[in-house]
């Protein structure tokens, strides 16, 4: 490396130094600089000098005579008149760029400004170009910021530029960063101050390249004049928020380029200086508060900022993939240098006080050159709503397909409502609660109301009829409980299994052994909490599994390895996975199950309240990005998603163990009988202290993929749930003739702090006493 006394300035030459300032020569002036560089091109015969003053003097004269055809002649008489007796070689300024080991021979100040906008005439007049040469603009962040500072260069919409970030270059910047991989490895703040001191040598530019942080935020700002423009486009929210506030209390007005579909944010501190930063949209996030939270805490907030709902569905589908497939989200180059443009414009307008609006402003390519619509787009817009609600004749029509054996006689009020409390606490597939009671003729009748449960997983309403039997279950214990003499038919007319049951009412009380269980039917709960790992005790193991045995045909098995817990978890969240994948899947766990808020859980009183699926702030954010569909069925083309698959994994590998619960066979009512076996387990568990969760998704999944239309899923699908079907079989290792029903896995846990919510007994109990 070469190191020099040029201009009294110690000067490095050479790629690996943080020079970006270039030094001037005036040679025709007294002083040293003309033997300095005679000094310079002696000792430094690599020297590249690059002379093209004649043509930039041809240039000057011809545009200040437009006009004109000047002939060559003319061009010569104006330039020998123009140099007035200087040598050429003495005239303007030589420039070494050390980084280069170049020396460039150029107009001095006032003509290089002059001939280099030229062309910015009358889109920038003269006037508006002088303003424009006193603003000091700072920028936060040099990926964006990069082509934001180049481009305010090179029109030359500011005199100063203050630059701050701590990075340097990586091959991987150089999808977006306007530079070459000899410079990988420097500062980015140099990176971007060299290329503009190429284009500009006149510029003014300082560096902050640590950064910006609180200790020399108000240097940034203020050092050497306050800003005029703060542009900040920096990834870390620390910073977005601190140099707001620092703005606004200065009245520096803020622009932010997002480089996802467009987006542009104005903030006019300098206006408005009580404005709320970011457009409020900051809420509950100052520099003071913004320290105590954690990365994962910051998330959703910068997901608020961006707009969870407005960001594309690339970039959503991306940031599903970030430490699966992908390491960060992704920046393009086009979007990169549509933020440069973006905001330069509207920078220089907000510099010449054209434009003094605040707001987010979106140039989506996408939205602003697509397709024309095609006649049949529209036509296959899937319909995964299933039949309306039952009203109230239908039931009664279902009702009236009864033939009753024997006589029921009237029960009373607080009985009834024991039974149907009962009932309802039973557990169900998303929350879905598909029923509805009928007290009609001193009968309850129990009637399946498809259009809560109609789905993807509830292939020939399998996860139906495992709720109804945890329901039947709820009913027998209650009444042995409270000695109501209640009888149940299951499935009496054969022909409508819409009526699931049918509860008659006689003299003599069914006296259920296991009805010391009642009490726990309202405090037994689905826990999606993780705990520690431990083992349940042998005592425990056998009471749950000799329990599920109370029903004919079924049968409990517990596996605890942690290498069989390991292969569940692969398999069962991979099943998850497909759910969410799968359009019509994604389209029951989004727009039918999940309750993303307060108000929409309070709404319908069922479906799974966001609260109660133990997620952090960022795993709640994910799901709302989740929740795009055409984000996931980008992520199904490309057979990614395994993200989805940490969403249980956790929790499946700190059990005590898995439960499979199987049956001797796998028709409607082995269904329901599992149901039943699968509520007194949950009961029993409950009540020793053990937590619970279903992660059944795998059965009802393959159920459908086994025994339905295999168009249901396209190839992709069908061979991850090819080898599910595989890899569970083999892990359950059932005897032939056994069927799984339900697969839960059984862990000590805190409880739950929300509980899942009924709907109330009036949208789902009807009287007909007539
Ligand atoms: C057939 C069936 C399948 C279920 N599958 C799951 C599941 O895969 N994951 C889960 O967390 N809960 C699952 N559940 C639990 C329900 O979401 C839960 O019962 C419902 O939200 C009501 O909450 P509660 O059990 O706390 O009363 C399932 C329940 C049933 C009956």
């Amino acid at each position: 490396m070469l190191i020099e006394k040029l201009n009294g300035k110690v000067v490095k030459s050479g790629n690996f130094c943080d020079t970006y300032n270039p030094v001037f020569f005036r040679i025709c002036s007294e002083g040293r600089d003309k033997d300095d560089l005679m000094h310079l091109l002696e000792t430094n015969t690599d020297i590249k000098v690059h002379d093209t003053i004649t043509a930039q003097l041809k240039e000057l004269v011809k545009t200040r005579k437009p006009s004109f055809r000047l002939s060559p002649a003319q061009i010569e008489e104006e330039i020998i008149s123009h140099l007035n007796g200087i040598n050429i070689t003495e005239y303007g300024v030589w420039v070494y760029y050390p980084w280069k080991e170049t020396l460039v021979h150029i107009l001095d100040k006032n003509e290089f400004i002059e001939l280099r906008t030229n062309r910015n005439k009358y889109k920038i007049t003269d006037e508006e170009q002088e303003t424009l040469g006193g603003k000091k603009v700072g920028i936060i962040g040099l990926s964006v910021g990069q082509s934001i500072a180049l481009t305010f260069a090179m029109e030359r919409i500011c005199g100063e530029l203050r630059l701050a970030d701590f990075d340097t270059a990586d091959l991987s910047n150089l999808n977006r960063l306007r530079t070459g991989v000899a410079n990988i490895g420097i500062k980015k703040t140099v990176i971007a101050a060299r290329e503009i001191m190429e284009m500009d040598p006149y510029l003014n530019i300082k560096l902050f390249d640590n950064g910006i942080n609180e200790g020399n935020i108000v240097d940034f700002m203020c050092d050497g004049g306050k800003l005029d423009l703060l542009v900040e486009v920096c990834d870390g929210i620390d910073i977005k928020i601190l140099s707001r506030y620092k703005a606004r209390e200065l009245g520096i007005p803020v622009i932010m380029d997002t480089n996802d579909r467009g987006m542009l944010d104005v903030e006019r501190f300098d206006l408005e200086p009580s404005r709320p930063v970011l457009h409020g949209l900051a809420e509950g996030l100052d520099p003071n508060t913004i320290k105590g939270l954690s990365n994962e805490d910051k998330v959703p907030f910068i997901l608020n900022l961006v707009g969870i709902d407005t960001i594309s569905s690339r970039l959503k589908a991306s940031m599903m993939e970030v430490e699966q497939s992908l390491s960060t989200w992704p920046q393009l180059a086009s979007s990169v240098t549509l933020g440069g443009a973006l905001t330069t414009d509207v920078s220089r307008r907000i510099l010449l006080g054209l434009f003094h609006d605040s707001g987010r402003y979106y140039v989506d390519f996408d939205e602003l050159i697509k397709n024309k619509p095609s006649e049949t787009d529209g036509t296959d817009v899937k319909n995964y709503f299933g039949p309306d609600e039952m009203d109230w004749a239908t039931l009664e029509l279902i009702a009236a397909k009864y033939k009753p054996i024997g006589i029921s006689s009237h029960i009373g009020a607080d009985d009834l409502n024991t039974l149907l409390n009962a009932a309802c606490l039973a557990p169900s597939g998303g929350n879905a609660q598909p029923w509805k009671f009928l007290y009609k003729n001193d009968r309850i009748f129990i009637i399946h109301d498809e259009h809560f449960s109609y789905s993807l997983l509830d292939f020939r309403n399998e996860g139906s009829y495992l709720g109804f039997g945890a329901m039947l279950e709820n009913i027998a214990i209650a009444a042995s409980a409270y000695n109501i003499p209640a009888n149940v038919e299951v499935f009496p007319v054969k022909d409508d299994m819409r009526l699931i049951a049918v509860v008659s009412f006689g003299h003599v009380v069914l006296s259920h052994a296991l009805n010391y269980l009642s009490p726990v039917i309202g405090s037994r709960v689905t826990n999606r909490n993780t705990g520690e790992r431990k083992l349940l005790d042998k005592e425990d193991k056998l009471a749950l599994e000799s329990l599920a045995e109370f029903i004919p045909g079924a049968k409990l098995q517990l596996y605890e390895e942690i290498s069989q817990l390991a292969e569940f978890a692969n398999e069962l969240t991979n099943a998850e996975r497909i759910r969410i994948l799968n359009p019509r899947g994604h389209f029951d766990t989004f727009i039918r199950e999940i309750r993303f808020n307060r108000l929409q859980t309070e709404a319908t009183s069922d479906g799974m309240d966001i609260e109660t699926l133990n997620m952090s702030k960022s795993e709640k954010a994910g799901l709302q990005i989740a929740s795009d569909p055409v984000a996931i069925e980008f992520l199904n083309k490309l057979q990614k998603g395994t993200g989805f698959k940490k969403i249980s994994h956790k929790p499946i590998m700190t059990s005590s163990c898995i439960g499979v619960l199987s049956m001797d066979g796998n028709d409607a009512y082995h269904f329901l009988q599992g149901g039943r076996a699968t509520e007194i387990v949950w009961l029993e568990a409950n009540r020793r202290g053990i937590s619970l969760q279903p992660v059944s998704a795998a059965i009802f999944l393959l159920s459908r993929y086994l025994h339905g239309n295999k168009s249901d899923f396209n190839h992709f699908e069908q061979s991850e749930l090819n080898s599910i079907n595989k890899n569970l079989n083999r892990l359950m290792d059932l005897p032939h003739g056994r069927y799984p029903v339900f697969i839960f896995r059984l862990f000590y846990a805190d409880q739950p702090k929300e509980r899942a919510l009924r709907r109330p007994l009036k949208k789902v109990f009807f009287e007909d006493r007539f």
